[in-house]
């Protein structure tokens, strides 16, 4: 495992009276996969959010490799380029190609030239499997394909880390697996991920690190193996009998 590369100290977020996030300490380092587990409303998502600054904190700090996310402006446009997001709901741009889609970013944000983008993008998208979609409109495409298509646009960037908040639970059954895979290979060839799901062949197969995550606050981490047959907490026990049954 190498250096601390996204590093939350003691960050506190409220919505109203609503205490989302309480002083949530948290490492990730680089090459690491740490998978956030836990109850609707515990705020994973909006952990997420924070560390490229959809959400801004109330206090604490949140570092990325070394560098503090600044309030706004051009400095905190580069530095979000640094952390690839891919959602539950693919957020396309519908009335582009696919591999338009994977090329603006590069172009718009970073200044690199279309043929040089367009290379890369076709690269991104064999990787993904769906490098025979690149002049589709996203509509033509299935759920599973369209989140292929989004990893491969949030990879066009060239993170250091990405970020996936349930990237399958809006997916039909048979199209899991083929973004799971997709997400257990970025993860051997040493990408940095912090990811919500629910999975747990993936949490199995591809996370160092499991983080259970209840009523805004961090309550137990564990690696994988650990976390789900030997839980130390109550809320986890209980969190854990529930999704098991299912
Ligand atoms: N913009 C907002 N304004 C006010 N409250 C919010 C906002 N976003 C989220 N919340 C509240 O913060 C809490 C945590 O939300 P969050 O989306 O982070 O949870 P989550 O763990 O991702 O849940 P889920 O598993 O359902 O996705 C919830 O109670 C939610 O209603
Ligand atoms: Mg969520």
């Amino acid at each position: 495992m190498g250096e601390p590369l996204v590093v939350l100290r003691d960050v506190d977020k409220h919505f109203g009276p609503l205490h989302v996030l309480q002083h949530i300490d948290l490492t990730v380092h680089r090459g690491e996969v740490v998978v956030i587990i836990g109850p609707s409303g515990s705020g994973k998502s909006t952990l997420c959010r924070t560390i490229n600054r959809l959400e801004t904190i109330d206090s604490g700090t949140i570092t990325v490799d070394g560098k503090e996310l600044p309030e706004e402006g051009r400095e905190l446009a580069r530095l979000r380029a640094d952390v690839g997001m891919v959602f539950q709901s693919f957020n396309l741009f519908a009335h582009r190609t696919v591999l338009d889609n994977v090329t603006l970013g590069p172009i718009k944000a970073k200044g690199v030239k279309s043929s040089v983008a367009k290379t890369h993008a076709r690269e991104l998208l064999d990787r993904v499997g769906v490098g025979d979609q690149a002049a589709k409109l996203p509509a033509q495409l299935s759920g599973g394909q369209q989140q292929r298509v989004a990893i491969a646009r949030a990879l066009a960037m060239d993170p250091k880390v990405m970020l996936f908040d349930e990237p399958t639970s809006a997916l039909d059954p048979e199209m899991i697996n083929e973004v799971l895979d997709v997400m257990v290979g970025l993860a051997r060839d040493g990408m940095t991920m912090l990811v919500v799901t629910h999975e747990m062949g993936f949490a199995r197969s591809a996370a160092h690190r499991v983080v259970f995550m209840d009523g805004g606050q961090i309550v137990e981490e564990a690696d994988p193996e650990t976390f789900f047959t030997a839980p130390t907490s109550n809320r986890a026990r209980d969190f854990l009998s529930k999704i098991l049954t299912h």
